[in-house]
């Protein structure tokens, strides 16, 4: 998937799912890099990453509303289905909380749905050594991985850091992994 033009003519669609970390202050990068690559973006953020992103510039870049919560149920759908996700930043409680299942964000409830439907997804946690250690975390990622999320997580991607001193780390994030990945899923051999 590299968010070309699908069979109806309509450009590819990209959610980028956005968690509490302060990663997520720059997530207009992978935005930015994202419709490089061709797709329509979306961002969807958890409520702790809403603290930490520009709502407004973001709608402005991607020309969606960037959505938090879940919608009343007689409102619209405000965005076009998802043809692929990356969540990045992903945090240890959305990943704990995805891996169980659970559904009690809008975040949530997209990739439990995504799963379900075979939309792509990819995973890439940040967060610091200590958290990283805690073994429903491990579990989690290799639950999801199972299940064929594409986590993208370790020293070889991106090396853990001490508590409290991540947002000294967020300019050396690879922001193009996550991307990396989708175009691999959809041409394996590249
Ligand atoms: C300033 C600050 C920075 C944080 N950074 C991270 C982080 O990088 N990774 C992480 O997993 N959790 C981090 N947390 C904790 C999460 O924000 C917290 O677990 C929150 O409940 C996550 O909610 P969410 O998974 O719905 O986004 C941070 C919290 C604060 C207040």
């Amino acid at each position: 998937m590299s968010g070309t033009h699908s069979s109806n003519g309509r450009r590819e669609v990209l959610y980028v799912i956005a968690c509490g970390s302060p990663l997520a202050r720059h997530v207009g990068n992978l935005v930015d890099l994202a419709q490089q690559d061709g797709w329509d973006v979306c961002v969807v953020t958890t409520p702790d990453g809403a603290k930490f992103v520009d709502r407004a510039a973001l709608a402005r870049q991607t020309g969606h509303p960037v959505r938090t919560h879940y919608k009343q149920p007689t409102d619209p759908d405000v965005l076009p289905p998802a043809d692929a996700m990356i969540v990045c930043p992903a945090t240890v409680n959305t990943v704990n909380k995805w891996a169980a299942g659970i559904a009690d964000t809008l975040a949530l409830g997209l990739l439990v749905e995504a799963q379900g439907l075979g939309v792509p997804i990819v995973a890439v946690p940040f967060t610091n050594a200590a958290m990283a250690a805690h073994p429903a975390f491990r579990a989690g990622l290799a639950r999801l991985d199972e299940w064929g999320v594409t986590v993208l997580f370790g020293d070889h991607v991106f090396p853990l850091h001490a508590p409290g001193t991540g947002a000294q780390h967020v300019q050396a994030f690879p922001w193009e992994v996550g991307l990396t990945a989708l175009r691999a899923r959809s041409c394996p051999l590249v």
